[in-house]
């Protein structure tokens, strides 16, 4: 399977599993066309070999911090869990970062999700604290970062 760049013809296919992949979590509204309008040089989509979306990853270069970028989603069909696919999406997106000249990667996710947070420890980040509120009453985040090494 190769890593390429999202697209916006891409949403669609996206957005109509999220909610699945994520367990039922309402998340599609977190996840607005734009992302694939305007961050297509930093979100990336592998396909299995039948065509189906397999992964995806969405992040961007952070416009505040020049030392930074994010990964707002990434997300692996059920059924291409434990392949190497979150791991190979992140690689590429820390490849892609640093030839930006980025030296940190930030993410959040809720502490709810175990899976996510191990994920994240076993890709190097580290757990800097919990933030309670961070995404609205009572929507608290784990905020991760990575050094880029
Ligand atoms: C979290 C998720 C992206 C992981 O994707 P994946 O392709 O299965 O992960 P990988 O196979 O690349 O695993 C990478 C590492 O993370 C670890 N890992 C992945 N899922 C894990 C889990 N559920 N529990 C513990 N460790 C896990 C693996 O052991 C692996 O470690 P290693 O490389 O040191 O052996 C996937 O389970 C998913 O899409 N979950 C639902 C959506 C979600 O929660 N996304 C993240 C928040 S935005």
């Amino acid at each position: 399977m190769q890593i390429r760049h999202a697209e916006p013809a891409d949403y669609g296919r996206v957005i109509g599993r999220v909610n699945a992949w994520w367990g039922g979590r309402e998340m599609a509204p977190m996840l607005p066309r734009l992302f694939f309008v305007h961050f297509e040089g930093t979100s990336y989509v592998l396909d299995d070999e039948d065509g189906q979306l397999a992964a995806f990853l969405i992040g961007f270069l952070s416009q505040t911090d020049p030392e930074e970028a994010y990964v707002h989603f990434v997300g692996v069909a059920p059924e291409h869990r434990g392949e190497g696919l979150g791991r190979r999406l992140y690689e590429r997106f820390f490849e892609d970062a640093r030839g930006h000249g980025r030296t940190r990667v930030r993410s959040v996710t809720s502490p709810a999700n175990e899976e996510s947070v191990a994920f994240h420890k076993a890709l190097g980040f580290e757990a800097e604290r919990v933030a309670h509120d961070y995404d609205g009453p009572g929507e608290d985040r784990v905020l991760f970062v990575k050094p880029l090494g």
